[in-house]
């Protein structure tokens, strides 16, 4: 069903779809690692493209950055497009010592700064948390793809100020176990559970938060490859 953010229609986009923040990434997934990638969404060039990955139809569509957009976006897709699996692939900046530049990590739970949880009016702080058999299939996946040692599964926080990341505030959710700060997962999980639906975040780390690392630009793109690999084979057990 066409909406105003997504022109595609009803049956356009596979049961799974990959989202990445940056439709120029969806673009790069679809044209590399996607057979018969045709696009079926464009509006605000928020590219979304549907092909296969071995057999397996799988789309991937750009969710913008930040819970707004991404919520809009899962939104329409869980609701008015039948999708059942959203796995997002971002980045995301490490605030554990555990974990470096290029690893992957996993979000079990998302904590966030926003208010988004408020909508729902229940009274409590709601755990936003991952889809537990996207969660089992895709660590199940980085075994079998041999990416278990830099792969980290644990609580990550949907941050809505990118630039109000102080020092203070990183030391606090660092000392509360949590992995990495991005900008999404909170809003992805929330939708996912009051659809009844499944989702789940995996983030290549580009920051380094706690000792000020970041990768170049040119590092960012190849560091994808190994969260690429991982979210589409994921798409493809998630079949078996
Ligand atoms: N903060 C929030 N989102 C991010 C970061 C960060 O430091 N790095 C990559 N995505």
């Amino acid at each position: 069903m066409p909406t105003a953010h997504n022109s595609a229609a009803k049956g356009d986009f596979a049961k799974t779809v990959l989202m990445p923040g940056d439709p120029k990434r969806a673009r790069y997934i679809a044209t590399h690692f996607l057979e018969n990638a045709r696009l079926v969404n464009d509006v605000r060039g928020i590219q979304g493209y549907t092909g296969s990955y071995k057999g397996t139809p799988v789309s991937v569509m750009a969710s913008g950055m930040g819970m707004p957009s991404m919520a809009i976006y899962s939104y329409e897709l869980y609701h008015f497009y039948d999708v059942e699996n959203i796995i997002r692939i971002g980045s995301a900046g490490a605030i554990s010592e555990r974990v470096n530049l290029r690893d992957l990590v996993v979000g079990m739970g998302a904590s966030t700064t926003s208010r988004f949880a408020h909508q729902y009016d229940l009274g409590g702080d709601y755990s936003a948390i991952c889809s537990y058999p996207l969660l089992e299939s895709c660590m199940r996946t980085a075994a079998r793809l041999s990416l278990t040692e830099k792969t980290f599964a644990g609580n990550i926080l949907s941050s809505d100020a990118f630039y109000g990341e102080t020092p203070e505030m990183i030391q606090k959710w660092s000392a509360m176990g949590v992995l990495a700060i991005e900008m999404e997962a909170a809003a992805l999980y929330m939708n996912a559970a009051a659809a009844g639906k499944h989702a789940l975040c995996i983030c290549t780390v580009s920051d380094q938060l706690l000792n000020d690392e970041h990768l170049s630009g040119e590092e960012r793109e190849q560091g994808f490859t190994d969260m690429m690999r991982l979210a589409l084979e994921t798409a493809v057990d998630l079949e078996k």
